[in-house]
C-alpha cells in the first residue's frame, strides 16, 4: 500500500486483474451514513440528532465470519419490530440492509467482524420532546474487526449480581442505554466483568447478553418478556440444542436456583457464548468449561455451525 492507494487483484473471466483503487475504499473499519460509505472516523451527525438529544433510536448488531453474516433475517426482522416500537417509519431498511452489507464487508476487506446499524428518529430543531412525523431518519452502518471464533481458549467472565433497575421494555433494541452502562461500570468498579440482573428475584439477563444455566445436564433460561431482550444468539443457541437432544427449558430462573448452578453461560452476537467463572463469591471449577462440559459441547456445535464454512 502506498501513496494512499491499495492493489487489489482479483480474478475476472479467467484474467488476473489489478484494480486500483483508493485506500479509503478498503480501509479495516467503515461506515455507511447518508448514502455514502467512509472510513469509520469521518461519520458524522448533527448535535441536533434526536439520537443524540434522547437516544431516540435503536440499533442492531450482526456479526460475521468468513464474510457470512449470521441470521441475517433474524437481525432484520428484530431491527423492523424495534422500529415498529418505537414508531419510526422506516421501512425500506430491511430491503436495503443485505445488498450495502455484502457492498460493506466487500469494501472492509475483514474476514470477522463486527455490523452495528443504527437508525435513529433523525434531526430536530429546536430540541423537543415532541416529534415531528416529517423527520427522516439517521440511518448508519458500521463494520469493524472481530476476532476468529472458536480458535482460543474459552474466554471467562466474572460476573456479580445487581437489581434490575431498567425500564420495563428492555425486548426493544434501543440506543438508550444508560441503565445497562451504569450496571456494567458499577460491576466493573466491584472487580466484575458484567452483571447478572434480578427483577423481583428472578434473572432478566446481564448487562449485554442473555442468561443459560445448566444443572444436573439440563439447560435453562429465563424465558422471553419485556424485561430482556429476545437475543439472537439465545435463539440460536436454542435451536442448536434442540437438532441435538439437549434438554433445554425457557423458564423462570430464581436467584437461588443461578447460584446453584453447575454452569453458566453469557451468549451474544459480540461474544458468542461464554461461560461464567465466578459469580459473586462463588467459583466454578473448570469442569464447568473442560471438554467435558455442556458449554463446549455447545460452543463446538455453534462453531461448526456458523464458522466452518
Ligand atoms: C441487553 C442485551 N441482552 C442480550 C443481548 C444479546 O443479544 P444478541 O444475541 O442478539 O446479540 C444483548 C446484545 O447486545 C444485549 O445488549
Amino acid at each position: 500500500m502506498r501513496n494512499g492507494f491499495s492493489r487489489i487483484t482479483h480474478r475476472s473471466k479467467g484474467l488476473t486483474v489489478l484494480k486500483t483503487v483508493k485506500r479509503e475504499t478498503r480501509v479495516m473499519e467503515i461506515a455507511y451514513l447518508d448514502g455514502k460509505w467512509m472510513p469509520i472516523g469521518n461519520a458524522k451527525v448533527s448535535v441536533f440528532d434526536r439520537g443524540f438529544m434522547f437516544g431516540d433510536g435503536v440499533y442492531e448488531v450482526v456479526p460475521f465470519y468468513n464474510g457470512f453474516p449470521i441470521a441475517l433475517g433474524a437481525h432484520l426482522r428484530r431491527l423492523a419490530r424495534s422500529l415498529d416500537s418505537i414508531s419510526i417509519d422506516f421501512p425500506q431498511v430491511e430491503k436495503m440492509v443485505p445488498d450495502l452489507l455484502e457492498e460493506g464487508i466487500e469494501r472492509s476487506a475483514e474476514k470477522n467482524g463486527l455490523i452495528y446499524i443504527q437508525i435513529t428518529r433523525g434531526i430536530q430543531f429546536p430540541r423537543d420532546h415532541n416529534y415531528s412525523n416529517q423527520l427522516k431518519p439517521t440511518f448508519l452502518i458500521t463494520i469493524s474487526k472481530k476476532g476468529d471464533l472458536g480458535c482460543v481458549k474459552p474466554v471467562l467472565s466474572k460476573v456479580i449480581l445487581r437489581n434490575d433497575f431498567r425500564w420495563g421494555r428492555a425486548d426493544i433494541k434501543t440506543t438508550s442505554l444508560i441503565a445497562n452502562v451504569m450496571l456494567r461500570n458499577d460491576a466493573r468498579a466491584a472487580g466484575y466483568d458484567d452483571a447478572i440482573l434480578l427483577r423481583e428475584g428472578k434473572v432478566t439477563e446481564a448487562t449485554a447478553a442473555n442468561v443459560f444455566v445448566v444443572k444436573k445436564g439440563v439447560i435453562f433460561t429465563p424465558k422471553k418478556s419485556e424485561f430482556l431482550l429476545h437475543g439472537i444468539t439465545r435463539d440460536l443457541v436454542i435451536e442448536l440444542c434442540q437438532n441435538h437432544e439437549l434438554e433445554i427449558i425457557e423458564g423462570e430462573v430464581t436467584r437461588a436456583f443461578l447460584l446453584d448452578a453447575d454452569e453458566i453461560w453469557l451468549s451474544s452476537s459480540g461474544n458468542e457464548i461464554r461461560p461464567v467463572a465466578q459469580i459473586g463469591d462463588k467459583f466454578f471449577g473448570e469442569s464447568a468449561w473442560n471438554e467435558n462440559s455442556i458449554w463446549t459441547k455447545v460452543y463446538q456445535l455453534y462453531v461448526s455451525e456458523f464458522y466452518a464454512h
